[in-house]
């Protein structure tokens, strides 16, 4: 196969949802369809029970299973899937975001009943804001859920997307019958079991007396009618308003009982984008350029506390990537070269020879990465992460044990490249401050660094409403805002000025006092 071919027929994607959506279930039946596994159960979910806060064994699982499940690659139909897997736990949400730089589309899996929640909503923003395409999943449809239009309508309103179902559920819960696929205009019927297996029936037309038949004279009158008052509330599905993350087809089923599923996969691969042209600082990268280039998005690190072996995982976003081969790793200038690359099939991690764009490479590492650094062939590119967002919780961190104190900065140089958490060093004390999405985060980081690097460290509160990135076009001003709330002031970890708010109250006063600051939750505006 020609190096474009190889690119074309790959699909690099993420499926996102909710805790108990239906992810974890969706990912392995694709599997399965894929051939990948054999048998349902194969996919650990590496969600962390919500309850389990406190529970250090279940987080070192999570660690191992969620190396063990990051990327799963199979072929299906002459195309290479790979799924990059996301955490469950929305105190893990940063590294969901981070993932989402290096797919090239998503699937978002709602609950019939629940419908869009919180999670969903968040990660979807970030879907926006790189115009990713999208596609949703409605799932549980065995179960009682809500009326489909009110979903859809619910869908458009909180995911803020146009919407354009492809295929449209007969009954619901005890009566649900099955879909009708709109795209392929034929029926689906649904018979309760988990086999391989979904029967097929194609109609000429929806008069067809043997629809009646199958679904009964009302269920085949109200699909009918649905689909009347469907073609008249939306416009015939349009490809490229999927592509540019405008439209979101919406397919309806139940991933348990694989209901659904392989339709959506058949229209994934065809309508799906294959890898797309990265944004670098200095120039946009076209995937079938012939020089590699890449970006490390996740890191997963010390996964043997005994020797630092850490896992880079890297995006190839254009060329090929060989093994053995020399590439300028951009941020320390240094030519590096990989003799054990892995690639992810399914399950297993192998050795890979060679890899193109859109797929994701693992990296053997022993401190050379952090998230976000460029890889290339020779030339300097640096390719634009995502930026970091406010974090919602904020505590002071220090040492707690003064013989230790290059190991605690060394652990929290390392678990912050890794993307753990986000540091704020205080202009005015030099105080570091360590923020994040939730809780669990805190006892992460407390508890990775007393055994990964023999540091204990201790917490002091610390309340605070948002962290500000600060701009403005007046140099005057900005210096002149930063003197008078020099205490409040602090670097990120890459050297960027941050206002520290303590309240919504403070913010909007110092929005008023200083108009000529711009004032952003997040680094990239
Ligand atoms: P997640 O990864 O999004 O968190 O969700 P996951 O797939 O783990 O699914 C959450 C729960 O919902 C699981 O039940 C799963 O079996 C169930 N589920 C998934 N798809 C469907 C569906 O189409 N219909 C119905 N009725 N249930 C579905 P659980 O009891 O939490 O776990 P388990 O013990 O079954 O593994």
């Amino acid at each position: 196969m020609g190096f474009t071919d190889e690119i074309a027929r790959r699909r690099t994607f993420a499926i996102i949802s909710h805790p108990d959506a239906g992810k974890t279930t969706l990912t392995e039946k694709l599997l399965l369809f894929g051939g990948a596994i054999h048998v349902a159960g194969a996919v650990k979910s590496n969600k962390i029970k919500k309850t389990a806060t406190s529970d250090w064994m279940e987080i070192e699982k999570q660690r191992g299973i969620s190396v063990a499940t990051s990327v799963m690659g199979f072929n299906y139909a002459d195309h290479k899937i790979n799924i990059l897997d996301t955490p469950g736990h929305q105190d893990f949400a940063e590294d969901t975001f981070r993932t989402l730089t290096a797919v090239d589309s998503v699937i978002i899996v709602v609950d019939c009943a629940k419908g869009v929640e919180v999670q969903t909503r968040r990660l979807m923003e970030v879907c926006r804001m790189r115009k990713t395409p999208v596609m949703i999943f409605v799932n549980k449809l065995d179960r009682e859920g809500q009326d489909a239009f009110d979903l859809l309508d619910e869908l458009e309103e909180e995911l803020q997307i146009a919407v354009r179902p492809l295929s449209w559920p007969i009954g619901i819960g005890k009566t649900f019958k099955g879909v009708y696929n709109m795209y392929r205009s034929e029926l689906n019927l649904f018979r309760p079991d988990k086999q391989l297996v979904t029967e097929r029936i194609t109609f000429d037309s929806l008069e067809d007396p043997e629809l009646d038949k199958q679904i009964s004279p009302a269920l085949g009158q109200k699909l009918r009618e649905d689909l009347e008052l469907l073609s008249g509330v939306y416009p015939e599905f349009d490809l490229e308003s999927y592509l540019a993350g405008e439209l979101a087809p919406v397919f309806f089923g139940s991933a348990l009982n694989n209901f659904g599923v392989k339709e959506l996969l058949d229209c994934f691969i065809e309508i799906a984008p294959a890898p797309r042209p990265v944004q670098a600082l200095e120039r946009t990268v076209e995937p079938t350029e012939k020089d590699f280039s890449g970006f490390v998005f996740k890191i997963h690190a010390n996964m043997d506390p005994n020797h630092r072996s850490c896992i880079a995982f890297v995006k190839v976003c254009s060329g090929r990537f060989e093994r053995n081969s020399y590439y300028k790793h951009m941020r320390l200038d240094k030519q590096l070269r990989f003799s054990s690359p892995t690639a992810f099939m399914a399950q297993k991690k192998e050795i890979l020879d060679e890899a193109y764009a859109g797929d994701i490479v693992g990296l053997p590492d022993t401190g050379n990465f952090k998230i976000g650094d460029t890889l290339t062939s020779g030339e300097n590119l640096h390719f634009r992460g995502l930026p970091s967002f406010s974090p919602e919780l904020f505590k002071y961190i220090e040492n707690d044990d003064p013989m230790k104190q290059k190991q605690l900065q060394k652990g929290i140089d390392q678990l912050m490249g890794e993307g753990v958490a986000q540091l704020f060093t205080n202009q005015f004390n030099g105080r570091k401050i360590i923020g994040t999405v939730g809780q669990l985060q805190f006892e992460v980081i407390q508890y990775r660094l007393l055994h990964e690097y023999g540091a204990s460290c201790k917490w002091q509160p610390l309340s605070l409403y948002k962290a500000c990135w600060i701009e403005s076009d007046k140099p005057q001003a900005l210096e002149q805002f930063k003197k008078r709330k020099v205490q409040y002031m602090a670097y990120d970890i890459e050297g960027r000025d941050v206002f520290l708010a303590d309240s919504a109250y403070v913010l909007q006063m110092a929005r008023q006092d200083f108009p000529d600051i711009r004032f952003h939750f997040t680094s990239e505006f």
